[in-house]
């Protein structure tokens, strides 16, 4: 593949590291995150044109503490230290780190040397976001001062002969002002990059090397209609169209019109992709599995055991495959510890995750260095529509996980027809944009109601909406009550067997995003 101009994240264990590469590429500079334990050859390797040292909580002066081989100061590579990643170069240059009198934390006053390069064009007194317990006490010689607030006389330091930059606030959060400012600066002024890192290219060039990679082998690729994996589908079609077979499973417990979305874009006869695919109607394989159950577990047991079974058998059919695409993306990666330093274990799997038994020679994983933002930009450059790119994320065992107590096909059409009148309403108040994930879910709950003259004894719906950066945590959003009104009135006059509506309004913790 090409080589782009590349900026390295050095992950000392900052909750930010990803928000840090985000911002470097929001400047058309392609970063990659590493790990500080990382073997430095392979950093060098990178012939990268800057590093950025993360924040971290730890204190430099402590053993054991994550730091790195001070060899990497003779590179000639700019470095920008953040926060512990400053106290860091401080600490392995020279200077003298220690623990503050008092703790700074949240939005603080910075008076800035406007003079440095990192701070060209920022107001001389700029609002920063603090969070930290040691402080600079002295900086490292050859290091000239650039910034200090009330509480911490070295906010920020520089030695421009060695290309060593070093802030102890965060430029990479928003409640830092002019921190996009002082990255970009940083990237261009201080690491003469040129920004080259584009989505078309990088389109292109991935297609490219895919050619490459696959020369004439054939390539299977499972694919749910989720963003991920239509991206994928998307950019493997472009690049070697007809030796690409995807199968695409219907276990019934999709939203409603989804299949046919997917089969419209995909399917045959489509416009846009000459590909081989597969559509399995698994619809009564997994009701029947599914009948009885309803303790939450055992049902995303089933589908994901099911599912593997499905694709297997499809594989089968089709025989040796060279390739196995997978929709891996970059916060996969590093989540699971391959990339940077945090060592999140990913509490939720796709539908069945890797199978066993289908007969491949290779992965292929296109999208592993994109983050999600970056894999729906890469699907509109491939021509895929704006309902499949801005999905909003949907669970691997559907609506399943959205119906309380056993799955039935009339609990499923009653979850599909109200969720689809939610989002309808969402649409047309315009909240869309705002709102992290939005779902009908079905309580398990029957109730007495009043229908024209008659009485009802029928289901409770419930609306959930939620706002989340991580999804780790999230807060209930607080829809106007007149969007709650009208789609409450539409649900129970157009959806049979529903005479309740109830709103979510917990957030996680303690509940979950699904309600299951
Ligand atoms: P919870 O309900 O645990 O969900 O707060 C957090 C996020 O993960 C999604 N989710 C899943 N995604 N397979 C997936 O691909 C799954 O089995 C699964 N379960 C939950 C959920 O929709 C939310 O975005």
């Amino acid at each position: 593949m090409q080589q782009h101009e590349t900026v390295i994240v050095l992950d000392f264990g900052g909750q930010y590291n990803q928000l840090i590469a985000r911002r470097v590429r929001e400047n058309n500079v392609y970063c990659e995150i590493y790990s500080y334990k990382t073997d430095p050859a392979v950093i060098r390797a990178k012939n990268p044109k800057g590093i950025i040292f993360t924040g971290g909580p730890n204190s430099v002066y402590l053993e054991d503490s994550p730091s790195c081989d001070p060899e990497i100061f003779t590179w000639g590579v700019p470095i920008l230290g953040i926060c512990y990643g400053s106290q860091l170069m401080m600490h392995l240059l020279g200077g003298k780190v220690t623990r503050a009198p008092e703790r700074e934390y949240g939005k603080t006053e910075v008076f800035v040397d406007t003079s440095s390069k990192l701070f060209e064009g920022v107001s001389p007194s700029t609002i920063c976001w603090m969070s930290h317990n040691d402080y600079i006490e002295q900086a490292a010689p050859g290091f000239k001062i650039t910034a200090h607030t009330a509480n911490c006389p070295v906010a920020a330091m520089e030695d421009t002969n060695r290309g060593l930059y070093a802030v102890q606030f965060h430029p990479e959060v928003l409640h830092t002002a002019e921190g996009k400012k002082m990255l970009h600066n940083f990237v261009y002024n201080v690491c003469g990059c040129a920004g080259d890192w584009k989505m078309d290219s990088f389109v292109e060039s991935n297609v490219k090397a895919l050619r490459e990679q696959i020369g004439d082998g054939k390539v299977l690729c499972a694919l749910s209609g989720g963003v991920d994996s239509s991206v994928l589908a998307a950019m493997l079609a472009k690049a070697v169209g007809k030796q690409l077979t995807c199968v695409f499973v219907d276990h019934g417990l999709l939203r409603k019109n989804e299949k046919e979305e997917v089969c419209a874009v995909f399917g045959p006869g489509n416009p846009n992709f000459d590909i081989n695919f597969i559509c399995v109607d698994a619809r009564a394989r997994y009701f029947s599995k599914l009948a009885g159950v309803t303790e939450p577990e055992r049902k995303r047991k089933i589908i994901g055991e099911e599912f593997i079974r499905v694709f297997e058998e499809e594989a089968k059919k089709i025989g040796h495959v060279d390739f196995l695409a997978q929709g891996t993306i970059y916060p996969d990666v590093v989540e699971s510890g391959l990339g940077g330093e945090s060592t999140v274990i990913k509490s939720h799997h796709n539908v069945g995750g890797l199978p066993d038994h289908v007969d491949f020679k290779a992965l292929v994983e296109p999208l592993r260095n994109l983050f999600k933002d970056e894999v729906r930009q890469a699907g509109r450059e491939l021509g895929l529509p704006e309902y499949i790119v801005s999905r909003q994320p949907f669970p691997g065992p559907g609506l399943a996980i959205r119906i309380i107590g056993e799955v039935t096909p009339e609990k499923v059409a009653i979850v599909q027809d109200a969720d689809a009148i939610w989002r309808e309403e969402i649409a047309k108040a315009g909240l869309a944009g705002e709102i992290s994930q939005y779902y009908a879910a079905l309580t398990n709950m029957h109730s007495v109601g009043v229908m024209g003259d008659e009485r009802t004894y029928d289901y409770a719906v419930a609306l959930r909406a939620v706002t989340t950066t991580d999804f780790m945590t999230a807060e209930s959003y607080n829809v106007p009550w007149d969007v709650l009104g009208t789609v409450t009135s539409r649900i129970v006059n157009e959806v049979k067997h529903v005479n309740r509506v109830f709103y979510d309004c917990t957030g996680k913790p303690p509940a979950t995003i699904e309600m299951e």
